[in-house]
């Protein structure tokens, strides 16, 4: 049976979360310190992230994105990326990571059936690098990128957050090396899920600023029907290279969105801004079966709200910082 929510909208990705942890501290995503870490018992196992990911495959989700935190901090990801791909009706397993280890696990990810990379890189400047990430991270990063391509990771796309007075000139600089490397490059515009919650949409870059940014050098040509993908596309002229605009804040998806989430807490969550979640650690844990597991999911999911609301007057912001309810 398909998973619908409320408003007919028909569920097929699911990302899950194997970490809050991250070897950065990208100033958009968690604090510099001071922050309360779920506890190793918390985590789901190996075992019982695959029994949901059976359940819901069995329902209709046909992708599964690993995320984080950092999911490469995870010690166990590429036992579980082999085990994800024994499941019967083959989903697509990717994963949105910032490749600081992927110098090291690219080859072992993309043997055990990894099929999709999206790499978080904000910036090429090392200065701006430590100071978006509070970490001096950035030739991990690249060197990370590269043994992804040479593994064999095809398309690579790259997720680039620009904020203001930090990077926001790096849009061209950005495209430049996504050009010159072959890469697929998308900008997203900063939502309100940082740990500090001070997120102010003034000082959001908008997909607009974006656009004309990039238009200085480059035509833009719309790729049109992008069905739930979040990014509005756009091939670059002269080039093989796509660039797209996650415009998240000034123009919601929601409508298409297909997404579902676990956190590595086993917690559903509906939606990145959904303060509500639906516990299945505790469940799992004492021994529920899967018509109970698929009856929670499925009333979580019927509770799906119809947008994020960011711009209602009674927004608020998630408690969870986007590290720990995985992007
Ligand atoms: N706004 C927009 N994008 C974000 N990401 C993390 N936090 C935010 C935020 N507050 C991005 C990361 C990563 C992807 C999963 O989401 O850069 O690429
Ligand atoms: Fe880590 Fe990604 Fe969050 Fe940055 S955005 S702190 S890399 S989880």
């Amino acid at each position: 049976m398909p998973l619908v929510d409320g408003f007919g909208r028909v569920h097929k990705d699911l990302r899950v979360s194997l970490t809050d942890k991250c070897n950065l501290r990208c100033t958009y995503c968690m604090p510099e310190e001071g922050i309360d870490w779920i506890s190793k018992a918390m985590h789901l196992t190996l075992e019982e992230i695959i029994r949901v990911v059976k359940i819901l495959c069995a329902e209709g989700i046909e992708e599964i994105r690993l995320t984080g935190g950092e999911p490469l901090l995870r010690p166990d990801v590429v036992e579980l990326v082999k085990a994800l791909n024994k499941i019967e009706s083959k989903p697509a397993i990717s994963m949105t990571t910032n490749a600081t280890r992927l110098d090291v696990l690219a080859q072992d990810l993309f043997d055990a059936g990894l099929s999709r990379l999206n790499i978080s890189l904000d910036t090429l400047d090392r200065e701006k690098f430590k100071e978006l990430s509070r970490r001096d991270g950035l030739e991990e990063t690249l060197s990370g990128i590269n043994a992804s391509i040479k593994a064999g990771f095809e398309p690579i796309k790259i997720n680039a957050v620009l904020m203001r007075g930090i990077n926001d000139d790096e849009a061209l600089p950005l495209l430049d090396w996504a050009i010159e490397n072959n890469l697929q490059l998308r900008f997203i515009e900063q939502m309100p899920l940082d740990a500090q919650h001070a997120w102010d949409r003034k000082q959001m870059i908008s997909r607009e600023e974006i656009y004309q940014a990039l238009s200085k050098k480059y035509v833009l040509e719309p790729v049109g029907n992008r069905g739930a993908d979040p990014a509005e596309l756009f091939e670059v002229k002269g080039t093989v290279v796509k660039v797209g605009i996650i415009a998240s804040v000034t123009e919601p998806f929601c409508g298409n969105c297909d997404r579902l989430r676990l956190t590595s807490d086993g917690q559903i969550r509906n939606c990145l801004f959904a303060t509500e979640e639906s516990d299945l650690r505790i469940p799992l844990r004492n021994g529920a079966d899967d018509q109970i597991l698929k009856e929670i999911i499925l009333n979580n999911l019927a509770a799906k709200k119809k947008g994020h609301g960011i711009d209602d007057s009674n927004f608020v912001q998630p408690i969870r910082p986007m590290s720990a309810i995985g992007g």
